[in-house]
């Protein structure tokens, strides 16, 4: 939750230094000769490093709900009947949606990347990682809004914590040697029984943490992550190291496995595909 909004913070400074916000109202330096201008909100509500600043109301104080600010900055934040639109500030852009634009809160304002950017996980599992051409969309493991005040979005019970469902059909393929189905731990952020983590025969079954680094080492879903060799140990052929002579399609000589068979549910050995191991 801290560092949800410490990166959301990080995130809107990006923002206010790609966009050179200008509508520092409240700073009294800015109105040379003036008095502060305090405004409806209080000193410093548009002044970023302010304790004040909105983004810091919203995430502390509001449970992340904008929705009020529509009252008076109107339903398109364009000013309503305050005159002050927020879309014109240079912060929030209106074709993005504004205040609601999805990158805004858990994203990345420059790239417009739309989940959270503070550690790797997201960006392994969506943008494809660890030699698999394997993408995850969000709705495998969390309900995705449609927009920004579905009901199922910013939860009243459990505000900045997101939920998940987890409900992936590569997680859970099934193998001989495939033991429980896959789970997300809440309390330690840690998923389990993951095939594409080694659920599978021979395989290591490693329980990963979502937040954690180096979760995904050669020698961690299969062989020895101590060594980094991803050769599974017995009854796994030992006689050698070359994977390429026997998972021909799965590997090139080098040791890259190739993206497009590996963590895809499918053994490829000696150039058949199989599912009954
Ligand atoms: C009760 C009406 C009302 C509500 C609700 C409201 N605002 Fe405002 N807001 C105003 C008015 C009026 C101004 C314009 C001038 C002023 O007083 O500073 C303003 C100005 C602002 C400014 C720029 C000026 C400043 O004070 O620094 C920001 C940023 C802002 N509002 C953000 C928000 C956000 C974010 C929300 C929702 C969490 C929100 N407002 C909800 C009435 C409102
Ligand atoms: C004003 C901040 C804000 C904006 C804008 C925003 N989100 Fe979120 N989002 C959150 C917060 C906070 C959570 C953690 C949710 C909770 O309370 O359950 C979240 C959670 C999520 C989740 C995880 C599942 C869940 O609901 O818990 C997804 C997926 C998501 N948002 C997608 C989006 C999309 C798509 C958009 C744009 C249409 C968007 N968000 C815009 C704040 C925001
Ligand atoms: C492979 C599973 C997976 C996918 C795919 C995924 N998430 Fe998540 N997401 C998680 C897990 C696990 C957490 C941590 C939840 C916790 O701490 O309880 C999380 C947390 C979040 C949070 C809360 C902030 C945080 O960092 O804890 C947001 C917001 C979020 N995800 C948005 C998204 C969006 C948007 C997408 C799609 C673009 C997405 N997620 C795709 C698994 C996933
Ligand atoms: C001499 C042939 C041969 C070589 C060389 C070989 N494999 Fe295999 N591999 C097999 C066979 C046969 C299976 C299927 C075993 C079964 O039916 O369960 C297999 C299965 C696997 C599996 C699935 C888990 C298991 O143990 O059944 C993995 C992972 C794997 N190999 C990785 C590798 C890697 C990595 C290398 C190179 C370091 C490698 N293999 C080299 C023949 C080989
Ligand atoms: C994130 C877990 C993970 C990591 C890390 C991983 N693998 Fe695999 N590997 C799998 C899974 C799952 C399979 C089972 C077959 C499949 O679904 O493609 C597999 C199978 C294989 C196979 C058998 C051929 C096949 O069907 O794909 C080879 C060879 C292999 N891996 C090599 C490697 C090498 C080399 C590395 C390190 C560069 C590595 N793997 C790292 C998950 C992993």
């Amino acid at each position: 939750m801290k560092t949800f909004m410490n990166a959301t913070l990080l995130s809107m400074l990006a923002i206010a230094l790609l966009a050179a916000c200008s509508s520092e109202l409240n700073d009294a330096a800015d109105l040379p000769g003036q008095p502060a201008l305090i405004g409806a909100h209080g000193a410093g509500y548009s002044h970023l490093g302010s304790d004040n600043f909105h983004a810091k109301d919203i995430s502390e104080n509001l449970g992340w709900d904008i929705s009020s600010c529509r009252t008076c900055h109107g339903v398109n934040y364009a000013g309503g009947n305050t005159g002050q639109s927020c879309n014109a500030s240079g912060c929030h852009a209106a074709a993005d949606g504004g205040p609601e634009a999805c990158y805004l809160c858990h994203g990345d304002a420059l790239t417009k990347k739309i989940y959270p950017q503070w550690y790797t996980s997201h960006a392994t599992h969506l943008e494809g990682g660890m030699g698999s051409n394997t993408t995850i969309p969000c709705s495998n493991c969390h309900d995705q809004p449609a927009n920004y005040s579905d009901p199922e979005h910013i939860d009243k019970t459990t505000p900045g914590k997101a939920e998940v469902h987890f409900n992936n059909v590569l997680a859970a393929t099934k193998t001989l040697g495939t033991v429980g189905t896959p789970a997300f731990n809440d309390g330690s952020a840690t998923c389990a029984n993951v095939y594409c983590h080694g659920n599978f025969t021979n395989g290591n079954n490693k329980t990963v943490a979502w937040k954690g680094v180096d979760q995904a080492k050669c020698g961690s879903c299969h062989g020895d992550e101590a060594t980094g060799s991803g050769l599974p140990s017995a009854p796994h052929p030992q006689s050698s190291n070359d994977c390429s002579s026997c998972h021909q399609s799965a590997i090139d000589k080098a040791g890259n496995p190739n993206p497009a068979t590996h963590v895809n549910g499918i053994l490829n050995v000696f150039g058949v595909e199989r599912t009954d191991w």
